[in-house]
């Protein structure tokens, strides 16, 4: 009997022994596959989104979360994808959301025309806008695969470019000193038809032309202007009367050659956005953290609204929704349409741990955010959820990313577990895609795509211990 239970026992040890062995393999090969991905799309000194006509830019957000992925195994790829990000900076600071690929002539340097304003580069074409702050995160990230005195040369080196862009924020996005900076465009979101936003474009901004296409039914007759609906379904995409509406606000952005002065006369498209606050809430302490190391000393102004950012998040708290929402600029009014805006001040790590317990609650909610493939973009309940269409539904790898992140840092630990396990399963299912239906785990969007690939790579490098580990990094060795 005792004999035979010792077998039992070696067999069941030896098969959990096998089954870890496979997991590692098998996790090994995710890895390995996920690498393809990002060389398929690397062209040389950027990685775009995809390989294919859909994406060929270098996106400012799209590049820092690749990076995060590459520091695992070629940190000097990683730094270079960086580096090519400052090539588009602007004179005044400003980091544009993309740094075209294409000669002058061609279709997408002409929509955005960035020598319109004379702080942008002439040796690269751009965009005007902006997209959230993922820069620092991502510099610190890297920093953290370096000895102390290569991070110091690293931080070095970024440093400039870092500040001017955070100094840029706060002087031309911050004009009322509130700490809270606001936004022009839904692009710079990078949550592209965010339900807040294209709420607000609807009421205010859809241009009569735009809506009697759309009661005509005469849409498709402007579906050759769309890129992304030509190998991804339409139903995966914003709908068309939303993007010609996008492109319409990015129009009346050039005619006032990106220049905010002129943009904020007679303009009521201005929103103080909660995702973008609150990446740059993180942002400004590792800036902060990066200067520090480096002995360098942030401008007092800059400081202040540092401080006033982390102060000012808590006016976006509607007590009556216990979520938190994006602001109309002029009016301070709340943006009430729901989504996973609600839950980044989790990332940013300013917020109570009452509040962040609130949020986990929604979280944990089924008829919120709490599907089988989560974080959903748009809780289920709302009506404008969609399980396809692009921020309006779908289960995206980088916001979780981000929320991970923040679960950790208010210690829930579980959760965060479970939403980066998750995560990894719903991809390793059916592969590097765009984003996923929060219901089943289908994927939409395009297939092989950056971002997907690189955050999973460093989910699956990445454990919880590492990430304190980091933190205390960034916090105070030298
Ligand atoms: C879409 C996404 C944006 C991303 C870009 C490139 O516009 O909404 O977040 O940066 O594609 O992947």
């Amino acid at each position: 009997m005792a004999a035979g239970l010792a077998i039992c026992y070696q067999l069941s040890v030896n098969d959990i022994y096998l089954s870890v062995m496979s997991m590692t393999s098998e996790n090994q090969d995710f890895i390995e596959a996920a690498k393809t991905v990002l060389s398929m799309n690397d062209k040389g000194a950027y990685t775009a989104p995809v390989n294919s006509s859909m994406y060929p830019h270098q996106w400012l957000w799209d590049s820092c979360f690749i990076a995060i992925g590459l520091r695992h195994y070629d940190i000097d790829r990683a730094k270079t994808e960086i580096f090519s990000l400052l090539r588009g900076q602007w004179a005044n600071g400003m980091m544009p959301n993309m740094i075209l690929a294409g000669s002058k002539t061609s279709n997408s340097v002409n929509i955005w025309r960035s020598w319109v304003n004379p702080n942008a580069p002439d040796d690269v074409f751009t965009s005007g806008i902006t997209q959230p702050p993922m820069l620092a995160e991502a510099i610190v990230r890297l920093g953290e695969e370096l000895s102390k005195p290569e991070r110091r040369s690293w931080y070095k080196s970024t440093f400039p470019a870092l500040l001017a862009y955070h100094e840029w924020l706060y002087n031309e996005r911050d004009p009322h000193n509130e700490g809270l900076v606001l936004l022009v465009h839904p692009w710079e979101t990078g949550l592209d038809n965010t339900p807040p936003w294209m709420h607000e474009l609807q009421d205010h901004q859809m241009p009569l032309w735009i809506k009697v296409v759309d009661t005509l039914r005469l849409t498709t007759a402007f579906n050759f202007l769309r890129n992304d609906t030509k190998s991804v379904s339409p139903k995966d995409r914003m709908t068309t009367p939303d993007a010609l509406a996008l492109y319409s606000a990015q129009r009346r952005l050039r005619r006032k050659n990106y220049d905010i002065k002129r943009i904020l006369t007679r303009t009521q498209f201005t929103i103080e956005d909660i995702t973008f606050n609150s990446i740059l809430i993180r942002a400004n302490q590792h800036l902060t953290n990066i200067a520090e190391l480096i002995n360098a000393e942030l401008p007092e102004k800059l400081t202040t609204s540092i401080q006033k950012t982390e102060k000012a998040l808590d006016q976006l708290w509607d007590p009556y929704a216990s979520q938190y929402f994006s602001r109309e600029f002029v009016s301070h009014r709340l943006l009430k349409q729901p989504s996973i805006g609600t839950l980044m001040p989790l990332y940013a790590g300013t917020i109570t741990k009452e509040r962040a317990q609130q949020l986990v609650q929604s979280i944990e909610n089924e008829q919120m955010f709490g599907t089988h493939f989560p974080i959903p973009s748009v809780p289920v309940n709302d009506q404008y959820f969609d399980y396809r269409r692009y921020w309006q539904g779908p289960t995206w790898v980088n916001t979780n990313w981000l929320i991970i992140d923040g679960l950790r840092r208010y210690g829930f630990d579980d959760h965060a577990e479970a939403l980066r396990e998750s995560t990894i399963d719903m991809v390793k299912q059916v592969g590097f895609y765009e984003y996923f239906s929060p219901l089943d785990g289908k994927p939409y969007g395009a297939p092989n795509f950056s971002w997907t690939a690189a955050l999973i790579i460093d989910l699956l490098e990445n454990t919880s211990k590492q990430t304190t580990k980091s933190r205390k990094n960034t916090r105070s060795d030298s």
